[in-house]
């Protein structure tokens, strides 16, 4: 087996896992959670989105987020315009997370534009951060399957990666939006793209864990090479403007998976699960990853 000594983990939760929450979660707690994970040990993290807070309420905070959290790590703000991007630096950030959906329907769904206004709106202010220093994360949605279109075809995952890469991205991060992908799809897509695109380009995967594939995609992907993968406390999460996508791979599930296979990622397994026990009363549904429950009914048989 091919497999990593060293896997990343991009913690996502504060963003992509509070987007979907239908209550606000207050400001003081959001900054809370991320300090708890901070402490667990990741060193890139997903703080928050500089988007409409007509759109997505429950990212109305980004800037006190963002005045509170910003440390030495890589912590990435996303944003899918110019106004976002504005905001984003004029905060500080020096990590800006820009999102385009391949499948044109999906995109309109999300940031109102198609596909190919996003990335032509996006390619001049990529360029402009990168000449400014920033690193620049680019977010893929819809990589594998669309809620709206379907099977989404590989060559245009690659094409939209390759766009990326001209404009100069640091990271691309691969997502199954709706947790479709399976195993074979997952070593498929990700051989294909580790054999395109360059090697300095570093390529996460995203997976959602919609229909509980999550960890086997993970698996598979490692075996095409793939070493970094953004995960999510508690496994919360969910794009609004996908429908059908539930929350992403949990953190924790993750971590004792590579854990139980010698390979480290860096984060204290008891902190996660803190960071996972503090937000959890706040939440609308039940944290369903398998170590939160575990731990849960440990401590109710005590
Ligand atoms: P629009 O209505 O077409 O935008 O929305 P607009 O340019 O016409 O502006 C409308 C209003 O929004 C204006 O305010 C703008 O100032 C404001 P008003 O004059 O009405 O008071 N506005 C903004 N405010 C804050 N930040 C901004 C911003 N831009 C405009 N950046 C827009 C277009 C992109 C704004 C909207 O569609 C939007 O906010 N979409 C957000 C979608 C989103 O956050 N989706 C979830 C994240 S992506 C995801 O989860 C997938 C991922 O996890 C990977 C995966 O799993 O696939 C990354
Ligand atoms: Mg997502």
């Amino acid at each position: 087996m091919e497999l990593p000594e060293r896997v990343t983990l991009i913690e996502v939760g504060p963003r992509d896992g509070l987007q979907n929450e239908k209550n606000f979660i207050p400001t003081k707690n959001k900054i809370e959670f991320i300090s708890l994970l901070k402490n667990a040990g990741f060193q890139e993290m997903e703080l928050t989105s500089y988007v409409s807070p007509k759109w997505v309420p429950q990212m109305q905070d980004a800037e006190t987020v963002v005045e509170n959290c910003l440390d030495d790590a890589r912590n990435f703000v996303l944003a899918p315009n110019k106004k976002g991007i504005e905001l984003a630096t004029e905060s500080g950030v020096k990590h800006v997370a820009v999102f385009v959906g391949v499948s044109n329907t999906f995109n309109q769904k999300n940031i109102n534009k198609t596909t190919e206004e996003s990335m032509n709106e996006l390619r001049p202010l990529i360029e402009n951060l990168k000449r400014k220093g920033y690193f620049v994360r680019a977010c893929i949605s819809t990589s594998f399957y669309c809620p709206f279109e379907g099977r989404i075809d590989e060559n245009d995952v690659l094409k939209v990666c390759q766009d990326f890469e001209e404009m100069g991205v640091d990271e691309l991060s691969v997502a199954d939006t709706i947790g479709m992908a399976n195993p074979r799809d997952s070593y498929e897509l990700f051989t294909l793209l580790k054999h395109h695109l360059r090697a300095t380009t570093l390529l996460t995967a995203h997976f959602h864990d919609t229909r509980g594939m999550a960890i086997a995609n993970i698996f598979a992907s490692m075996q095409a090479g793939i070493d970094r993968f953004d995960t999510s406390a508690g496994g919360l999460g969910g794009c609004p403007f996908a429908p059908g996508a539930s929350g992403n791979v949990a953190s924790e599930d993750v971590v004792y998976m590579l854990s139980q296979m010698g390979i480290s990622t860096g984060i204290h397994m008891d902190k996660l699960l803190a960071a996972v026990a503090y937000i959890s009363p706040l939440l609308s549904k039940p944290v369903s990853s398998k170590q939160f429950s575990l731990l849960k009914n440990v401590s109710q048989h005590q």
